[in-house]
């Protein structure tokens, strides 16, 4: 599938048009940014990791039954996905506290929580993504109920799913950003899930495998990316 026309391009990724008015190209670039663009840099081979470590999570998310927007990988950087009419809404699901719940609600980073706990966050950087209620979001009409519940259930599902799979690979899934769209009547899993949207920690050393490396200066950022993508190709 070729691509054509630069439709939009982000912090972290560019997005083509491709022939086929359903289906768009994804570049992943190198660029890393935190704190809303604040801080950036250019770590080489970060897109070709979080293009492999998402194709693989949305090949398994797939196969048990959740719809996204993966077709398929096109290349070291690119996948071919459905195009979506995204919902403006990052959703985050949370298994321990770390980062911004830790600073909002006074508990120490590392804490399990006795239930996942989902935030709907408006996805806008200039606003520093603020958080919303469902008073919030079907007043300003980004998304209505029914989808708003579809959603929610799906993102549990994904949790559950994904927090399984890492645990097999020895990581904990603190917490993860996703992102969903409306695509033919049906809403779908979109954007990317990899180190840099979500926390993963060693199961055995804690040690960080993701973007706080970059955020807090920790060193060794691509390393612990390619760590990931070691473990989930299964190389030992
Ligand atoms: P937070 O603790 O900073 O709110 O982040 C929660 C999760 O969401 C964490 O896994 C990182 C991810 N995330 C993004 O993917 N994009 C963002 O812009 C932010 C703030 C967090
Ligand atoms: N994704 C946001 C940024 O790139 C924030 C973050 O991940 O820390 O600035």
């Amino acid at each position: 599938m070729e691509k054509k026309e630069l439709l939009y391009e982000g912090k972290a990724k560019k997005v083509f048009s491709t022939t086929d008015p359903d289906l768009r190209v994804v570049v992943f670039k190198d660029t890393t940014t935190a704190f809303d663009g604040l801080k950036k840099e250019e770590l080489e081979g970060k897109g070709v990791y979080n293009n492999r470590i998402s194709s693989i999570i949305f090949e398994l998310l797939e196969a048990k039954g959740i719809p996204t927007h993966f077709v398929k990988s096109l290349g070291e950087r690119e996948m071919l996905v459905k195009a979506l009419h995204i919902i403006p809404i990052e959703i985050v699901a949370r298994n321990i506290t770390a980062g911004s719940l830790t600073k909002r609600i006074g508990l120490d980073e590392g804490t399990p929580l006795s239930r996942t706990v989902l935030e709907m966050n408006l996805k806008n950087d200039e606003l520093h993504d603020p958080m919303l209620n469902r008073y919030h979001i079907y007043a300003l009409e980004l998304a209505e109920p029914n989808e708003l519940d579809r959603i929610e259930t799906v993102a549990l599902e994904i949790n559950a799913i994904l927090r399984e799979y890492f645990k097999s690979l020895k990581i904990t899934l603190v917490d993860f950003k996703m992102e969903f769209g409306r695509h033919k009547g049906e809403i779908l899993l979109g954007d990317e899930i990899s180190p840099d949207s979500c926390r993963f920690w060693d199961a055995e050393t804690g040690e960080k495998m993701d973007k706080d490396r970059f955020r807090r200066d920790m060193g060794d950022v691509m390393e612990a990316y390619r760590e990931v993508q070691r473990r989930m190709e299964g190389v030992r």
